[in-house]
């Protein structure tokens, strides 16, 4: 284990999060968001989000140091990529003048590799591999051979919408609120879970789309209005949320049963979904690894800082 205090800055969507690993341990994890201002538009406006992130970050930086000096920073992690262009941006700006600041080692970090590693938070413990890494959030639905830190073989990626987006759209169209996944996991009820959104399940070695179930949900939604049907809440969004489960497990248990893995790993925010961990932890006898909180769950610096500790 690597005895390091390591800078961490993560700005690829809403949430500007700054943290500090020290010596492998989360030290500090800070996150500002953004969320209740783009709730007014419905989703996130990546100028906005932008501009926010330039206000947020040195407020989220001083509260992530807590007490740590500058120059006790031995290396600055920074999320490069994926994500949206111009709040990338802002991040990478901060970290490159941190960098030339502090006369501190940079190093540029992927976003989906964190989250999957957002699960490793004491470094004291060690890490089997190979295993499956799957990364469910409201950008990316990615499932993933880990065999080592550094050698991450893409299984499936969605050809459309990810899993969190879903959630969101469906929720705006319910006026239900935004980001529409928590709202729809407090909402759930499987005995309600009685609309047939898909005639058929996707075959399972075909790549994740979900297009097809969100617009489904949406057309029953808009066909319940015009016929001024009374909307069942709780049915439409049970109904959604067990189907969209179902198909992320069905190619779980598919890659599962091609690969000898010692866990499952699962990072993202839709990785917070208590119908999803439950489901999860009932599918097979391989130990399912998740984070150990909602924040490490959603876009955080600390899985960015965790990751580079490993790297
Ligand atoms: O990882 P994240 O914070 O940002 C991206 O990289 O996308 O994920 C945000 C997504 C949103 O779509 C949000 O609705 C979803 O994660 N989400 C959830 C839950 N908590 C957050 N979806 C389902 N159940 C939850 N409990
Ligand atoms: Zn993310």
């Amino acid at each position: 284990m690597k005895k390091l205090n390591i800078l961490a800055i993560e700005t690829s969507c809403d949430d500007t999060s700054i943290a500090v690993i020290k010596n492998g341990q989360i030290y500090s994890n800070i996150i500002l968001s953004s969320a209740e201002l783009q709730n007014t538009y419905g989703g996130v406006v990546p100028e906005l989000a932008a501009r926010m992130h330039e206000k947020n970050a040195i407020p989220a930086l001083k509260l992530a140091l807590k007490g740590l000096a500058p120059h006790e920073i031995d290396l600055i992690a920074y999320t490069n990529d994926p994500g949206l262009r111009v709040c990338l941006n802002v991040g990478e700006s901060l970290a490159y003048t941190l960098h030339l600041l502090l006369k501190k080692p940079l190093l540029p970090v992927n976003h989906l590799y964190a989250h999957i590693f957002s699960f490793h938070d004491d470094a004291t413990k060690p890490i089997e591999y190979p295993f499956l890494g799957a990364v469910i959030s409201g950008g990316h639905t990615s499932i993933y051979l880990v065999k080592s830190v550094s050698e991450i073989e893409l299984l499936n990626a969605t050809v459309d919408d990810a899993v969190g987006e879903c959630y969101d759209k469906i929720a705006r169209e319910l006026k239900l609120g935004y980001p529409g996944g928590p709202l729809i996991d407090r909402m759930f009820e499987l005995e309600k879970a009685n609309l047939k959104f898909m005639h058929k399940m996707p075959t399972v070695d075909a790549p994740f789309s979900f297009s097809g179930l969100k617009t489904a949900v949406l057309n029953h939604i808009n066909k319940c209005n015009m016929m001024k049907q009374p909307l069942d809440l709780v049915s439409i969004t049970s109904s959604f949320q067990k189907t969209i489960i179902d198909i992320v497990l069905a190619k779980i248990k598919f890659y599962l049963n091609q690969y000898p893995v010692k866990g499952i790993a699962i990072g993202g925010g839709v990785s917070a979904n208590h119908y999803l961990q439950a489901r999860l932890k009932a599918l097979s006898d391989v130990a399912v690894w998740m984070p150990a909180t909602n924040a490490l769950s959603a876009d955080n610096a600390a899985m960015i800082g965790i990751y580079a500790n490993l790297l």
